[in-house]
């Protein structure tokens, strides 16, 4: 089991529900897209799996550790195997790529190895080859305030590469990268997690490389599951009904030049098996 989330409510501290009754569980090694309009919830479901939040509500069993690891120890141990993809990283202007790559693994480090990476990179060849799967190599030694939202993006994907955790929690990854790029950048993603058997969770703005790409997608809206399906079941008026308040327009970016007809295939084949 990769989590187990039963009947969480997230109220953020002005009282606000972002999430209300969410059932949902993972096996390990599943890959799942949350796709859902703005501000349905989709970061606050991240956070929770991530442990940044805990649930105001229901309880929240994530990688096997049981509901809230009891204490700060088991619950660093924990987040140490999760790894999360900002869709701002969170890194310091003045850090290096490689530092900032050779954070991913500081919570598996001992303090001392951790201390000693933060004075001089301990582990430049594992950077490298981090940042090069990202076509990064040549970012190694650069400073993260000068580098583009997409390159910063692909640094943060690159720290999670290197930290090979358990859980990848993706929010809205590939946000600032041309559509080509985005496409690979997911695939890596993909086929990263599939070859280690973790598991991952993202959430993606554009529904095309959604259900382009992973076999489960689930539908958020208003901090609610809308649906949870495979993306073969997926067709265009679940998809019209989740957006409906976006105006109507389904959030694409053309990724997948044949995502409007697999849609609508998708459609026939749903009418086909129940009529
Ligand atoms: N720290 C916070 N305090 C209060 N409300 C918050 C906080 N963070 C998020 N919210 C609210 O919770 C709701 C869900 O936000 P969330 O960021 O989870 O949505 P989202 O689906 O990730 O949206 P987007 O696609 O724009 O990233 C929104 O209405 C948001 O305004
Ligand atoms: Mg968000």
């Amino acid at each position: 089991m990769a989590f187990r989330l039963n009947g969480v409510g997230l109220a953020y501290a002005n009282g606000f529900d972002a999430l209300k009754g969410i059932t949902l569980q993972a096996a390990q090694g599943e890959r799942i897209a949350l796709i859902g309009p703005s501000g349905a919830g989709k970061t606050s479901l991240l956070s929770v799996l991530g442990t940044a939040w805990a649930p105001t509500v229901g309880t929240a069993e994530i990688l096997d550790a049981g509901d809230r690891p009891r204490s700060a120890a088991a619950l660093a141990r924990l987040r140490a195997r999760i790894g999360t993809i900002h869709q701002s990283p969170p890194i310091p202007g003045r850090q290096r790529a490689v530092t900032a790559v050779l954070a991913g693994r500081l919570g598996r480090w001992p303090a001392w190895k951790s201390l000693a990476s933060l004075i001089y990179p301990l582990d430049i060849p594992g950077a490298g080859a981090a940042l090069d799967r990202v076509d990064l190599a040549d970012k190694l030694f650069a400073r993260c305030d000068q580098l583009s939202g997409g390159q910063l993006q692909r640094v943060g994907i690159a720290r999670v590469l290197y930290q090979q955790p358990d859980l990848i929690l993706a929010d809205e990854p590939v946000s600032a990268l041309d559509p080509a790029l985005a496409l690979a950048t997911i695939r890596l993603l993909i086929a990263d997690a599939e070859a280690r058997g973790a598991t991952l969770v993202a959430s993606l703005h554009a529904v095309d490389l959604a259900i382009g790409n992973f076999s489960r997608i689930v539908g958020v809206k208003a901090g609610r599951i809308a649906f949870d399906l495979p993306a073969g079941e997926v067709g265009i008026p679940l998809l019209h009904e989740l957006y409906a308040g976006e105006g109507g327009e389904l959030p694409v970016q053309a990724h997948e030049p044949h995502f409007l007809s697999q849609a609508a295939a998708n459609d026939a084949a749903t009418r086909a098996a129940c009529c």
